[in-house]
């Protein structure tokens, strides 16, 4: 059996951001292999849509509005969750601000942005990592994968510093929370070309990307589903603590 193939029957995984883009797809493609998802999303109508397209397909789906820089709120998601299901296997730290606005010079973002950037980006990871806890904790397989991204590994703005954290919040969480049986990694995705990335990102700058990727092809949704699947299955149960980076080799270096 593949890895890719691994069922989930009887889960029940959160995924933060799971209105649409990576979020919506890891939500699919876990709730296709039998899981329970819930999406949490500050998007309250793209979650409730994305849970709907799930059910239609088959799949066991519900939505949350919930900003993961909001500690209440995140606390009364989890706690509703944990209690309507039993408990939580699976949590997907993956909602994030991205856009161009943050890979800006840090004078331009100016202080409020650069503050919400790193309270949803980091602090988001650790309000839902430590509420998700006693929740997940001695649960078979439990599961945590944090979102990076390959700019934690260059860091031309405050993007790729937030993203630089996650890995250090990895590796830092996956630490503590070994002693409860919960393992704690993180995907680095390069440049993938979800519909927001379709939209914003200038083709010169996509063009710029590629250039540096040692695979020339474009990078994919299905490419960090299946990196998600992998460390949420039995495959990577010697694994943690660690970021995988799936990036057609952005910007290799030893
Ligand atoms: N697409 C890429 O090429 C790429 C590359 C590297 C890393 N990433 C990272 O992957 C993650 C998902 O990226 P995507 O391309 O799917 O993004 P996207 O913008 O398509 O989707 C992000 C989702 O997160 C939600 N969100 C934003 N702020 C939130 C908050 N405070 N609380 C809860 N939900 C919130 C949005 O409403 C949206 O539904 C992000 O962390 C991003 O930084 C993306």
């Amino acid at each position: 059996m593949r890895v890719s193939d691994e069922i989930h029957h009887g889960k029940v995984a959160v995924i933060t951001g799971g209105g649409r883009g990576f979020g919506k797809a890891f939500g699919t493609a876990l709730a296709a292999r039998g899981a329970h998802v819930v999406l949490a999303d500050i998007d309250g109508h793209a979650a409730a849509s994305a849970a709907t397209e799930i059910v239609a397909k088959g799949g066991s789906a519900s939505a949350a509005a919930c900003d993961v820089a909001d500690e209440a709120v995140v606390a009364a998601v989890f706690g509703e969750v944990a209690e309507e299901h039993g408990g939580i296997d699976i949590l997907v730290n993956n909602a994030g601000l991205h856009s161009a606005a943050y890979n800006k010079p840090s004078a331009e973002i100016g202080i409020a942005g650069l503050r919400r950037l790193f309270d949803v980006n980091v602090m988001g990871v650790y309000i839902c990592s430590l509420a998700a806890r006693p929740a997940m904790s001695g649960r078979p397989g439990a599961a945590v994968v944090n979102i990076s991204s390959s700019a934690a590994y260059g860091n031309r703005a405050a993007y790729g510093v937030s993203k630089l954290a996650v890995r250090g919040a990895t590796a830092q969480l996956a630490r503590e929370f070994a002693a409860d049986g919960i393992r704690v990694n993180a995907i680095a995705p390069g440049l993938i070309f979800t519909d927001t990335i379709r939209a914003e990102l200038p083709k010169d700058e996509a063009a710029r990307v590629m250039s540096q990727q040692i695979l020339s092809r474009e990078g994919e949704e299905r490419d960090i589903v299946d990196a998600l699947l992998y460390l949420v299955s039995p495959a990577s149960s010697f694994v943690t603590g660690e970021t995988l980076r799936v990036t057609g080799g952005f910007a290799l270096s030893v």
